[in-house]
């Protein structure tokens, strides 16, 4: 459904963009690669903005942001063979610096970054739509993400600072790198989630290779020249490129020690089993989901219709963490979509920097359509839109639609549809949601609306474990970044947050001797003359 409304929120030429937030095209013809920018004259992929304006027929069309090299597998093996080299079976400069020289170079990295922050948020709006508000919270997240991860690797090094002797045993015990780590990150949080797996993995002594993703891709160009003069050469490259081509060579060689990725669980699945040896290869990964929220008969309407807008809606509901389907009791289902929709239809569309604005242009091309097709599916199935506007569509504008009473075998059922559609199921008996929950595949996040502390027990102990976090009068959500993140089934192996990653990223070696005479003398002369950088009582302060 076309709506005429919509089309007139896109700008009708650049005058009428805010001049702080229009952009010239950035044509990026260079790539990190052990420790160089190297000039690219190859294919390159041209990036469109979500954000349209009206050709000379009037047609709106996506604007060019710019472009980037498209690389290939000879280019992708020279990144793996420089990450490689860098790491040098963990005696390369990066694995064997101290943690304090390594953090004296991520702090030297993150001055940088700031230099480079109002174009990345600029990049941020213009590349995948986000909205002013939530470019700059996740700008400033990430570098607030970077300094707890520095103060919590300081507490780290200080608790491993000390020797232990146990059982007649003298140890000390540290954590150290795992070698070479490809990290791709993507598109809704292109900078944070790339970086809440880039930079523990960078501080814990690896060494890296990131692929940025589809959309979302201009924006890592400012901050490579930071990560080429804060570290060593080679400890971060740049991997460019159509993923089907420049990941098989790197994982099918085999010198790939951890893949990290946020994306989806067909793609880890696929990358995962070109590994020739899957028993060498950690996985940090985030991945489908489904997050359920369910209102039971006697919650506060005003809290669940509050949180299940922000958690269904936020960033256009393309959040891994959005409640992704809402289950009503029968006894208040009419009550809460009669309060629920029109705060739906409520939500200011508009462009990225328009004040206030809450749904934006969605970035991928393809979304609006298959919004639609989800939607079809539904009313085939007996399913209507509910809110006033739902479903309207005009270019990547795409109006949110609640969609009731979703039923299974409806694909909004299972499918996550990660864009602006919120399916309402109606339900008797919780255990149909807890049978629900069973069947699924995804096992990242649940929410629960009510009062009454007896039902809302009944539920909390069943569900934490078919999840990973159980909310209580609260949507789905990552942060606070000290929480684990992570899910069951196809929604997550490993887990991160500031402590969890740079334990993900790293493994405990040991360095153990008998307790004799002459042992506690060599002990003695090694950290007393500074011999050591591992076997060292040196504090960090
Ligand atoms: O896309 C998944 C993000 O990690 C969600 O983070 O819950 O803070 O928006 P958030």
């Amino acid at each position: 459904m076309n709506d005429s409304k919509l089309s007139e929120l896109f700008p009708t030429s650049t005058d009428q963009i805010p001049a702080e937030y229009r952009i010239e095209p950035i044509h990026q013809r260079e790539y990190l690669l052990d420790g160089e920018m190297r000039p690219w004259n190859g294919p390159v992929s041209e990036v469109y903005s979500p954000v349209c304006l009206p050709d000379a027929d009037g047609t709106l069309q996506r604007q060019l942001v710019g472009s980037f090299p498209v690389t290939g597998p000879t280019e992708a093996v020279e990144a793996l063979n420089a990450a490689v080299a860098a790491y040098d079976n963990g005696r390369g400069e990066w694995p064997q610096m101290s943690v304090a020289d390594r953090i004296r170079c991520m702090e030297t990295f993150i001055g940088k970054m700031l230099e480079q922050r109002t174009l990345v948020i600029n990049l941020i709006m213009w590349e995948i739509g986000k909205n002013l508000a939530d470019a700059t919270k996740e700008f400033d997240r990430t570098v607030k993400y970077i300094y707890d991860t520095i103060d919590t690797l300081k507490n780290m090094d200080r608790n491993s600072s000390r020797f232990r002797i146990e059982e007649g045993i003298i140890g000390q015990i540290r954590r150290s790198p795992l070698g070479v780590v490809l990290a791709m990150g993507p598109f809704n949080y292109p900078l944070n989630e790339t970086y809440t797996t880039l930079i523990p993995a960078i501080l814990m002594g690896n060494t890296i290779l990131f692929k940025t993703p589809k959309h979302g891709s201009l924006l890592h160009y400012p901050l490579l020249e930071a990560f080429r003069t804060s570290f060593p050469k080679g400890v971060v490259n740049s991997l460019y490129g159509r993923g089907a081509n420049v990941i098989p060579p790197v994982m099918q060689s085999g010198k790939v020690n951890v893949l990290t990725l946020i994306g989806s669980s067909r793609v880890a699945d696929e990358l995962q089993r070109q590994h020739p040896k899957l028993n060498r290869l950690r996985s940090i990964m985030s991945l489908d989901a489904k997050n359920a929220a369910i209102i039971l008969p006697d919650a506060d309407l005003n809290i669940a219709v509050q949180e299940c807008l922000l958690g269904t809606l936020s960033f256009n509901g393309q959040r891994c963490t959005a409640i992704k389907i809402i289950w009503a009791h029968r006894s208040i289902a009419d009550k809460f979509l009669a309060q629920f929709s029109p705060e739906v239809s409520k939500l200011k569309p508009g462009m990225p920097w328009d004040a206030k604005v809450q749904i934006t242009p969605l970035p991928e091309p393809t979304k609006p359509q298959y919004l639609a097709d989800i939607i079809a599916d539904a009313a085939a199935g007996g399913a209507s839109i509910v809110n006033d506007g739902g479903g309207e569509t005009t270019a990547s504008l795409f109006k949110p639609a609640v969609v009731y009473p979703v039923k299974e075998g409806m694909r909004l059922y299972r499918e996550e549809q990660f864009g602006p559609v919120i399916p309402v199921v109606v339900y008797d008996d919780v255990e149909e949601f807890i049978d629900y929950l069973i069947t699924d595949d995804h096992g990242m996040q649940a929410s629960i609306f009510g009062t009454d502390t007896a039902a809302i027990s009944r539920l909390i102990d069943p569900l934490v474990n078919l999840v990973s976090r159980v909310n209580i009068n609260a949507q789905c959500q990552r942060g606070p970044d000290t929480f684990p993140f992570t899910g069951r089934k196809d929604s997550a192996e490993g887990t991160l947050s500031v402590e969890d990653a740079l334990r993900s990223f790293s493994i405990r070696s040991a360095v153990a001797t008998k307790d004799t005479a002459t042992n506690k003398e060599i002990l003695n002369e090694i950290v007393g003359n500074h011999q050591s950088t591992f076997l060292s009582t040196n504090f960090i302060f």
